[in-house]
């Protein structure tokens, strides 16, 4: 069966500039905040979770309930925070509506904020995202000078400023208290939890976290009625989803998809199978630090239930496809020294078994361990994991229990070798 695929949230087949507000407005855009305004907050929030929206930042927590768990009655001010960082390897989503859809991402911020009774919203978004920024810069203040912002919203009385802020690149400040303490201009480091962002968040006030997609997603969500948005997807796990793919496949690319569409289908029809022809060796399903999956695991649903049943997560919709030919354990030495360049220190275990981690995995692919690293690494992995205050600690350790776990033979005949034992080139067009 073919997999199907929407243009409800990625349109960059229509052809046409949606930075350009007249164009975004002649689209019907902006129309979802007036009926919004009438519905009122407790309607919005409901809409939102009939919708069944799992967040799309890589946690998958239901979007409805978390907007629930902000206080209504508070003389705090209160936050929206939309996480644009985007640090995760293989996810490039959120990319694509701060650069080719800003003011998709505003009105979800203005629906969101009207739900909750927001009046200030910052879109943080990643450092290394220059021309992006500019791009949603210039979206909100032509929304301003169109009244769409500001102190009369379209109209409606309601005020609302939004702000984007820029990260200094730090794939830990996608982490949503890090990214808080980078916001009030601290270094960023995470939080204990509790208190939860959406009772003690921004300024220690109530702060509403969620990622551009998410936010993104609210005007459709509004326009077409929550309960259509959930038929897109299953029961407990609603509406459309943008997935990337990556790596050896034949047409990687950005693609909007029901959530629950096959994995093997998406990678072998939607992303045209794989290059050259060749088996395919492994798939880590959704962003770097989700369990890498072998083929046999990939006749799974995309929901989030669906790749932890078969022994991964969905994480950001990332999906990134290795043929037959990828060295293990230099894949897995990339994703080391990631997580071990992103590592804040702030947790000894994260600060120190990251680096030890990849220093292991470099000797390996070095043809320069012995027998007892294996263990040692794998050991180090299960000490960092659940010992941090962030998930980074179980996002650098994942990989490498997942990797061994399937790959254990190769880790070992780099060792049994004194090197790599992996022959022959690449798939064309890649790097090794
Ligand atoms: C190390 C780390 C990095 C993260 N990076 C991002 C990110 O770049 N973007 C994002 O939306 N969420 C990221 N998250 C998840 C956020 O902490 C948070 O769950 C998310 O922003 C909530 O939004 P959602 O409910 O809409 O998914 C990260 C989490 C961790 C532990």
């Amino acid at each position: 069966m073919a997999v199907q695929t929407y243009d409800y949230l990625l349109r960059d087949k229509h052809g046409k500039d949606y930075r350009d507000l007249a164009v975004y407005r002649a689209a019907g855009g902006y129309k979802a905040v007036l009926k919004a305004h009438q519905m009122g907050g407790e309607a919005i929030i409901n809409e939102v979770k009939a919708a069944s929206i799992r967040g799309r930042g890589g946690a998958g927590f239901p979007a409805g309930v978390k907007w629930g768990f902000v206080p209504k009655d508070t003389n705090k001010p209160k936050y929206l925070v939309v996480n644009a960082d985007e640090g995760e390897p293989g996810t490039f989503k959120d990319n694509y509506f701060l650069s080719h859809d800003p003011h998709r991402l505003i009105e979800g911020c203005i629906i969101t904020s009207m739900a909750l009774d927001i009046h200030t919203a910052y879109i943080y978004v990643r450092g290394e995202f220059k021309r992006q920024i500019e791009t949603v810069d210039k979206a909100i203040a032509d929304a301003h000078k169109a009244g769409i912002l500001g102190k009369n919203v379209l109209g409606t009385g309601y005020q609302l400023e939004v702000y984007t802020h820029s990260g200094a690149g730090a794939y830990i400040c996608g982490e949503e208290t890090a990214l808080l303490e980078s916001l009030e201009g601290k270094p960023g480091q995470p939080r204990l939890k509790p208190p939860f962002p959406a009772v003690v968040g921004a300024f220690g006030c109530p702060t509403l976290v969620n990622n551009v997609e998410t936010i993104a997603s609210v005007p459709v969500v509004i326009e077409h009625g929550g309960e259509w948005f959930h038929k897109l997807g299953v029961e407990r796990d609603g509406g459309s989803r943008l997935i990337g793919i990556s790596g050896h496949v034949k047409k990687p690319g950005l693609y909007e998809i029901g959530v629950g569409a096959n994995m093997r289908e998406v990678i072998y029809e939607l992303a045209g199978g794989i290059l050259e022809d060749r088996p395919l060796k492994a798939v880590i399903p959704g962003g770097s630090s989700c369990a890498v999956m072998t083929p046999e695991q990939i006749d799974a649903p995309m929901t989030l239930d669906g790749i932890r049943d078969a022994g991964s997560s969905f994480g950001t919709g990332g999906i990134i496809v290795m043929a037959e030919g990828t060295c293990m354990v230099k894949a897995l030495q990339r994703l080391s020294h990631f997580y071990a360049h992103e590592s804040c220190g702030q947790c000894t275990p994260c600060r120190e078994g990251t680096g030890w981690m990849a220093r292991i995995i470099d000797d390996i692919e070095a043809g320069r361990a012995r027998q007892e690293d294996l263990d040692t690494l794998l050991e180090v992995a299960d000490q960092i994991g659940g010992n941090t205050i962030c998930a980074l600690g179980d996002a650098a350790s994942i990989p490498v229990q997942s990797f061994l776990q399937k790959f254990r033979a190769e880790f070992q005949a780099h060792i049994d070798h004194g090197g790599c034992p992996i022959e022959g080139p690449m798939p064309r067009g890649t790097r090794p």
